[in-house]
C-alpha cells in the first residue's frame, strides 16, 4: 500500500471509538521516549538494544492503546504529532519519577550496597579517578560509574535526571540545580619552554593579544572562561587550531602551534618534566571553582549523599593542584 494511504487507513482505524481504559506499559513509554529523542526508530533500537521491528511494534501498540498517531514521517525524520508531543511531556515526568523511585528503593539498602552514577566534565577527569579511588576504599559495597563527557551532555543528564551527581566548572542556568563549590580551579596560560615569553615577568595581557591561541571546542567550560577573561578586558583572542581534548591542546602548544589557557589540574606532569611552562601574565591564574551539581529537589540516595559530603569536605585535600590553596575561594 502507498505510505500516505497506509497512514490514512491507520488514522481512520485509530479514530474508531474505544470505551476501554488505556492499557499502556512503562516499557512502551520508555521506547516511545527513545524514538522521540532520537527522531528515528533505528537509533532508538540501538540505544535500547532492541531490534528495529520490536521498537516499531511497541510504538504501534501504544498508538492502538491511546487511539492516536504519535509520530509521522517528515522526509527521513520521525517527528512527534501533537498527541506525541503531549505524551512526551507526561512520559518524561513518569520516567523521572520512576528513576527517583528506584533511587529511593536503592537508598533503603543503605551504604553497604547500591550504586552511584557520576558524570564529569572532561577536565575533571584529571582528578575524578583519584577521588573515586579513595571513596571506593571507604565504601567498597557501592558500585561506581563514571561518565566523562562534554558540558552539553552534562546539562542534558541533569535535565533528564539520569545521573546522581555532576562535577563541572559552570553550573547550568537553564536547569534548576543545586550547586556547591568544592575546590579551586586555577586557569593558567601555557607555552612551550623555549617560548620568548617563558622567562618574562608580569606580562601585560595586551601582549597576549598578539599571540595565536590553541582553542578548546565551543562547549568547553575552559574555553568559555578564557573568552570571558579576554572580552572583559576589551581584547579579542587570535584563534589558532581547535581541539576537543586537553591532551591534544597540550601537544599542540608543545609543538609550537600557539599558546593556550588550561586548568592547572591538567598539566601536573608537564610542569614536573618541564615539557610546558606557565606564563606569568597579569590577571593569571584566573581563579575559577569546581562545582558539585544535582537537580534541585532531587532526593539523594545515601550513596550520593555520602559522595557529596566526601567531595565537599575532602576533595581539595586529596586532589588540589600544586600551588593552589585547594579550598574554594567563596565569592
Ligand atoms: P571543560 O571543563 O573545559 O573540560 O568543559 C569544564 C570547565 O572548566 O568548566
Amino acid at each position: 500500500m502507498h505510505a500516505g494511504v497506509a497512514a490514512q487507513a491507520r488514522r481512520a482505524d485509530l479514530r474508531k471509538p474505544r470505551r476501554h481504559t488505556m492499557h499502556i506499559s512503562l516499557r512502551q513509554l520508555r521506547v516511545f521516549e527513545a524514538v522521540a529523542n532520537n527522531h528515528s526508530y533505528t537509533r532508538a533500537a540501538e540505544e535500547l538494544h532492541l531490534s528495529q521491528p520490536a521498537v516499531s511494534m511497541q510504538v504501534r501498540q501504544l498508538e492502538d492503546a491511546i487511539g492516536l498517531l504519535l509520530f509521522e514521517r517528515l522526509g527521513k525524520q520521525i517527528v512527534a504529532t501533537a498527541a506525541g508531543r503531549e505524551l512526551y511531556y507526561y512520559s518524561r515526568a513518569i520516567n523521572r519519577s520512576l528513576s527517583e523511585m528506584e533511587e529511593v528503593m536503592e537508598s533503603l539498602k543503605g551504604l553497604n550496597r547500591g550504586s552511584l552514577q557520576i558524570a564529569v566534565a572532561s577536565t575533571v577527569n584529571y582528578f575524578a579517578p583519584r577521588l573515586l579511588a579513595v571513596f571506593h576504599q571507604r565504601y567498597p559495597g557501592i558500585g561506581l560509574r563514571l561518565d566523562v563527557t562534554n558540558r552539553e551532555t552534562l546539562v542534558q543528564m541533569l535535565d533528564s535526571n539520569s545521573v546522581d551527581l555532576v562535577l563541572m566548572g559552570v553550573p547550568p542556568k537553564n536547569v534548576d540545580v543545586e550547586s556547591e563549590a568544592f575546590m579551586d580551579n586555577p586557569l593558567v596560560v601555557i607555552a612551550p619552554p623555549d617560548h620568548p615569553l617563558a622567562n618574562a615577568h608580569q606580562i601585560p595581557i595586551e601582549r597576549l593579544a598578539e599571540e595565536i591561541f590553541v582553542m578548546r571546542e565551543a562547549g568547553s567550560g575552559t574555553r568559555q572562561a578564557m573568552e570571558r577573561f579576554f572580552s572583559e578586558r576589551g581584547l579579542s583572542i587570535r584563534h589558532g587550531m581547535q581541539m576537543t581534548r586537553n591532551e591534544a591542546v597540550k601537544q599542540a602548544v608543545r609543538s609550537g602551534l600557539g599558546l593556550s589557557v588550561v586548568s592547572l589540574h591538567t598539566i601536573e606532569l608537564e610542569l614536573e618534566t618541564r615539557r610546558l611552562v606557565t606564563l606569568d601574565v597579569e590577571g593569571f591564574p584566573d581563579r575559577r571553582q569546581w562545582y558539585l551539581v544535582y537537580r534541585r529537589g532531587k532526593r539523594l540516595s545515601p550513596a550520593a549523599s555520602a559522595f557529596r559530603d566526601f567531595v565537599l569536605s575532602e576533595a581539595a585535600g586529596i586532589t588540589a593542584p600544586p600551588g593552589s590553596s585547594g579550598k574554594p575561594t567563596r565569592a
